[in-house]
């Protein structure tokens, strides 16, 4: 360890939480990763502790054992409770917002009302906090479909797009009076349902500086095609050509630095990256939600692609230092990103099931796998074996010059990974191959004339 070098903690279990540490583990100036809870794969990069990401009490008490030189929280839990917050207090540098920077995830109806008093282009909208009055609303809306949100934080599972009145009454009951998403579901919001195609942008702020990131697309649905229920995320691609610079600049121009400036008139202390989710309609971009936090499996994508150190990143941005530090380098080739998830999910998922393959599958040409829903067990003979232990297991992340030789890579990793129940989506990257055939044709069309 050299005098320069830090020790960095990291707070989270996802695949998210694995790349990043995968990541930090690259940087000359990190003498030690420790990870808490972390899951099979962090361990190979970090040193594993057992608090969990909401015993704050608990990670206070870790933070103060091990004095790292920066803290990087990865869920969005913990910062809705206020850890940023308490560690900053506590006289670390934080890479995460406070509670405060967190309601804009944490509660729609809040950041709704920052929006719209902020003028942030975004669906119109009503909060409820009682199921009568939510219903005798619905009652009165003639335009169909109604789009039906849980409040608070239900891992992007309490969105209902309601196509009549029947559905948003059932809606209503799921959330409000069975409580299928606990006390997420105290209040709702019913939104104007936005047509368009779906974007999201990510950047970096310290509260004045913004870094924008590059373009990622997310695949939320289960199903290939974009069908079935929503999920945390079934795959990932990166950059996103089908965005062009043009729209991009205008998301930038119109949400992105009107969004930066919201939190600079509303005091909120914002050190960590925000993710805002978006519809680019024909009246252009407008806001479907904040996020607080990196994406999952977004952020595997992200760092694969990231050429420079990420360590001076996120210290810059826990310091509010992000205008000294150099453009970061972005790799010019595609990530393709496959989700290897469990039966059930993202309902409830088979767990305890062993993963064989995971060596021959990171020995596929240029082949990453991220670890999520793992854990480290013992047989009955004392050997070690990884089993899965969660809805989404692994993120397969393959990089490539060109999107179908990255994809071919990806599936190929993906398919050495063998466990009971695993399943994934086939069309990871595809949108973009039709977008990009549809392009080469066009040009052919245009240089033909
Ligand atoms: P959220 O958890 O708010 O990101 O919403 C989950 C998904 O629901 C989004 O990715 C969209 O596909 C869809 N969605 C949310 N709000 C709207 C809306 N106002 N109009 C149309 N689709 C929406
Ligand atoms: N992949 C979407 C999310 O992390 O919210």
């Amino acid at each position: 360890m050299t005098s320069d070098q830090i020790k960095v903690l990291v707070i989270g279990s996802g695949g998210r939480e694995h790349a990043l540490c995968w990541k930090m583990a690259q940087s000359p100036l990190v003498s030690e990763i420790v990870c808490t809870p972390g899951n099979a794969g962090i361990a190979d990069v970090a040193k594993l502790e057992k608090v969990a990401v909401t015993d704050l009490p608990g990670l206070l008490k870790l933070a103060n054992e091990l004095q790292p030189g920066l803290i990087v929280i990865g869920p969005e839990d913990p910062l809705a409770l206020g850890l940023g917050d308490q560690l900053r207090d506590a006289g670390f540098k934080v890479f995460g917002p406070g509670a405060e920077g967190a309601k804009l995830e944490a509660s729609k109806a809040f950041s709704k009302e920052l929006m719209d008093r902020h003028r942030i282009p975004t669906a119109s909208s009503r909060s409820f906090d009682r199921s009568g009055q939510a219903k005798g609303y619905l009652e009165g809306c003639t335009a169909w479909p109604q789009v039906i949100k849980a409040d608070g934080l239900a891992a992007g599972k309490g969105v209902y797009i309601c196509a009549d009145l029947a559905e948003a009454k059932l809606a209503v009951d799921a959330i409000m009076e069975e409580g299928r998403h606990g006390t997420a579901g105290a209040s709702i919001l019913i939104e104007e349902f936005l047509e368009g195609d779906e974007a999201s942008v990510f950047a970096l702020t310290d509260g004045e500086t913004v870094l924008v990131l590059e373009p990622v697309q997310d695949h939320k649905q289960v199903g290939d095609g974009d069908v079935g229920p929503n999920t945390g995320g079934m795959g990932v691609y990166s950059p996103v050509p089908e965005l062009s610079k043009r729209i991009y600049k205008q998301i930038e121009q119109h949400v992105l630095l009107p969004s930066i400036h919201m939190l600079r008139r509303e005091k909120i202390d914002f050190r960590g990256v925000l993710f805002i989710g978006l519809m680019l309609t024909e009246g252009g971009p407008r806001v479907i939600e904040y996020n607080v936090r990196f994406g999952d499996p977004e952020c595997q994508a992200l760092v694969r692609r990231l050429k420079s150190d990420i360590v001076p990143i996120l210290l810059a941005t826990a310091d509010a230092k992000l205008s000294e530090i150099d453009t970061p380098e972005w790799e010019n080739q595609t990530c393709i990103g496959v989700v290897a998830a469990a039966d059930g999910y993202p309902g409830s998922p088979r767990k305890g099931d062993r993963i064989d393959g995971l060596e021959a599958a990171g020995r596929v040409d240029s082949a990453v796998v991220f670890h999520a829903g793992t854990k480290l067990t013992r047989t009955l003979d004392g050997d070690e074996e990884i089993v899965t232990s969660g809805g989404r297991v692994l993120t397969v992340t393959a990089m490539a010059k060109d999107s179908e030789e990255a994809r071919k890579r990806a599936y190929e990793s993906y398919d050495k990974i063998k466990f009971a129940g695993k399943f994934c989506r086939r069309d990871i990257g595809r949108r973009r191959e039709a977008r990009e055939a549809t392009d080469a044709r066009s040009r052919e069309a245009t240089s033909g004339a």
